[in-house]
Formats: structure tokens, C-alpha cells, sequence
């Protein structure tokens, strides 16, 4: 048997591609187009395992992908890769268009090709796996009960709103074209692997090179946090037993303001990094992200329900190992932010 993963040498992808070789027996076939966020650096650890078959290349690449279905017949697809980072996506959404949307129609179109050449028991068997997000839905106000699945999309980045479109059109071949698709929404991660542009690793890196930690606005935006293997521990879940068509919301039960997180990273940097003064001196408040959205929070009953998963870690031991993880992997750091990404960095927070 074999699963085609998409985006697997990205943050989330490669986190899962780890967990998946090291639960199952199964092959795996990653394909990722290498874009500034995808780094074979991440996959390492699994240099030289026959059952993971990396490929270079795009998700629109309609000729790639249909010889890839072809010649491995996957039984599932897991589709991680996309743009996805909002900040990006402001100033430029033509790639998380391309990506995004194109990108995942074209996928759609092969999966639905290579379905069905199937056997019908093959067909039954069959799963496309859409990885989403809770930024769909748009911003939360404070008292508001969290996002459930019935919650209407208000997607208010070019980021999210590239998602909902996405979304849109693996819940149409669905209904349309019967393909068994699953749909799954998550919250923030957090983790290894965590490529430094995001908030968590940026102000580790920073904090550690002595550069301003960088809040936006107020710093009272909340999010809801989760530890990277807990998401991917769920998404299987999802994979193994869940209904065909149904979407899943995946969530921390831990909402926090921004301010909080980034007072927790300098707490625990304090603790097993010591220096003159606290990493608290660093904070800094910035320039507001336009259209930034304040509140997302994500009611994860259902999955819980039907599928019996609830996250093992708690912010308090997802992010003390994080931090652990970026001191023992300083290299990583220093190796994945290349050129492009000081450019970005210059581009983005002024000099
Ligand atoms: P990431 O940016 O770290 O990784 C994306 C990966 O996709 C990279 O390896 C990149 O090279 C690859 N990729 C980009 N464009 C591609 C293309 N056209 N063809 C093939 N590969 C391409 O992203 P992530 O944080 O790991 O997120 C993975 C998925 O999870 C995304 O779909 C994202 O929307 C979703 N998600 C992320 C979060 C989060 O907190 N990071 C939360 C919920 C959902
Ligand atoms: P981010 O990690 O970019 O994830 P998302 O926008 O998808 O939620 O940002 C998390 C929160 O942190 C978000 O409210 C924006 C804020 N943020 C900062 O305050 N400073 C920063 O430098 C970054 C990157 C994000």
C-alpha cells in the first residue's frame, strides 16, 4: 500500500511524514516543489528509507502527477502543500492563488482521473485528504462561541480566502463527482520544523540573536495553539475512520493572546538560556498586519465524538519542547534561511 503526501517537506508535511514511516509499514510517495518554505533538511532523518520516495515537483503539473498515480497507486492522497503564510499573501496573493486554488483543482482532476480507473472495492477504499485551516471562518468576537464545522466561511486574508476556494472545490468533487474526499481544519501549530517567518520560531531565532521580538498591533489577537504531532496524529485519525464528505475541525482547547505566547517563549529562554536581563527587553510592537483578524478559536467536539482523538500535549509541554528543539538544532535554523529569506525579513520588518 502507499500514501501520496503533498507538501511533505514543509513544516506540517514533514512532521507527518516522520510519524507516518515510523507508525505504518506503508510507502510514501512525498512531493513537494522545494519552494523557499519546503527543505529536505527536514527529511534527514529518514535519508535512505526505501519506503519514503521523494519527488520534486508542482501540485498544477497535471503530467507529473497523473504518472505519479500511475505508476504508484496510492490509496489515499494527503495534500499539505500550499502558500501559507498570511503575511506573504498580502504582499503578493498571486502564488497562493496559483497554488492554492489551481494548484489543488489540477490535483483534484488527477485524483478524480486515477479514482476512477479503479475497481469499485479500490474506489470505495480511495480517500482525499484536503489539510485546511480555522482561518476560513474569518475573525471571532470576544465572547463568541469557537468555530464549529457548520460555521459559514468569512475568509478575510488572501491567504485564507485562497483556502475556503480550495475548500470549495474538494467539497464540489464531492458532491459532484463522488470522489471520497475528507476535509480537516486546524488551528495554529506549533513545533519542530517550524520554518522562522511563522511567530513561534521567529521570535526564538530572534530572541537568541538579540533582535527585536516583533508583536503586531496590540499583541492581544488570540489564537488557539497545537502541538504539530498532535495535528498529525489527527489528520491519520481522520484518514483511517472518518466519513466520507464530513469535515473535522482540529484544535488545542488553547486559546492565547499573542503577548502570552511570546511572554512564555522569553520565560522559558530565560530559564535554559540565561543572559543579562530578561529576552523580555526584546519586545517590540509594531506596525499592525492589515486586515489582521483577532480571535480564532476552534470547537473540536466532533472529532472527539465519532473519532475519540484529543490532544496529548498541553502548551506548557509543546512549547518547552519546542524551544528544547530549537537550541539542539540551531544548524537547522541557519541552514533554511537562506538568501530569500533575510530578503523577506529586510522586505517585511523594515531594516
Ligand atoms: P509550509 O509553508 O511550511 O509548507 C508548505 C509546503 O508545500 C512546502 O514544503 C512547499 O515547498 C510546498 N509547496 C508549496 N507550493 C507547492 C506546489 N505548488 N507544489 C508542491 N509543493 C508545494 O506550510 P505548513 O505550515 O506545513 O502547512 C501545511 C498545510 O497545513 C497547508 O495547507 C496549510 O494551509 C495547512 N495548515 C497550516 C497550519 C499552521 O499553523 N501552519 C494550520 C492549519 C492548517
Ligand atoms: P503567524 O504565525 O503568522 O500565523 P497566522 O497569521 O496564520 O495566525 O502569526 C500568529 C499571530 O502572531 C498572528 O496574530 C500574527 C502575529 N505575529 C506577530 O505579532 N508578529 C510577527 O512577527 C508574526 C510573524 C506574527
Amino acid at each position: 500500500m502507499t500514501v501520496l503526501v503533498t507538501g511533505g517537506a514543509g513544516f506540517i508535511g514533514s512532521n507527518f511524514v516522520h510519524q507516518w514511516l515510523s507508525a505504518t509499514d506503508e510507502q510514501l510517495v512525498n512531493l513537494d516543489a522545494l519552494t523557499y518554505a519546503g527543505n529536505l533538511a527536514n527529511l534527514a532523518a529518514i535519508e535512505g528509507d526505501p519506503r519514503h520516495v521523494f519527488v520534486r515537483g508542482d501540485i498544477g503539473d497535471r503530467a507529473l502527477i497523473d504518472r505519479l498515480f500511475a505508476e504508484h497507486q496510492p490509496r489515499a492522497v494527503i495534500h499539505f502543500a500550499a502558500e501559507s503564510h498570511v503575511d506573504r499573501s498580502i504582499h503578493g496573493p498571486g502564488a497562493f492563488i496559483q497554488t492554492n486554488v489551481v494548484g489543488t483543482f489540477s490535483l483534484l482532476e488527477s485524483a478524480r482521473g486515477h479514482w476512477r480507473s479503479l475497481t469499485p472495492e479500490a474506489r470505495d477504499l480511495f480517500r482525499f485528504l484536503q489539510v485546511s485551516t480555522d482561518e476560513v471562518y474569518g475573525s471571532l468576537t470576544p465572547d463568541a462561541a469557537p468555530f464549529a464545522e457548520t460555521h459559514p466561511f468569512e475568509p478575510n486574508s488572501p491567504y485564507s480566502a485562497s483556502k475556503a476556494a480550495a475548500d470549495h472545490l474538494v467539497r464540489a468533487w464531492f458532491h459532484t463527482y463522488g470522489l471520497p474526499v475528507l476535509t480537516t481544519h486546524c488551528s495554529n501549530n506549533y513545533g519542530p520544523y517550524h520554518f522562522p517567518e511563522k511567530l513561534i520560531p521567529l521570535v526564538i531565532a530572534n530572541a537568541l540573536a538579540g533582535k527585536p521580538l516583533p508583536i503586531y498591533g496590540d499583541g492581544r489577537q488570540v489564537r488557539d495553539w497545537l502541538y504539530v504531532e498532535d495535528h498529525c496524529h489527527a489528520i491519520a485519525r481522520v484518514l483511517e475512520a472518518g466519513r466520507v464528505g464530513e469535515s473535522y475541525h482540529i484544535g488545542g482547547w488553547n486559546e492565547m493572546t499573542n503577548l502570552d505566547v511570546v511572554n512564555t517563549l522569553c520565560v522559558i529562554l530565560d530559564e535554559l538560556r540565561p543572559k543579562a536581563g530578561s529576552y523580555k527587553d526584546q519586545i517590540t510592537f509594531v506596525k499592525d498586519r492589515p486586515g489582521h483578524d483577532r480571535r480564532y478559536a476552534m470547537d473540536a467536539r466532533k472529532i472527539e465524538r465519532e473519532l475519540g482523538w484529543r490532544p496529548k500535549e498541553t502548551f506548557a509541554t509543546g512549547i518547552r519542547k519546542t524551544v528544547q528543539w530549537y537550541l539542539d538544532n540551531q544548524p537547522w535554523v541557519e541552514g533554511v534561511t537562506s538568501g530569500a529569506y533575510r530578503q523577506w525579513m529586510n522586505q517585511h520588518y523594515g531594516a
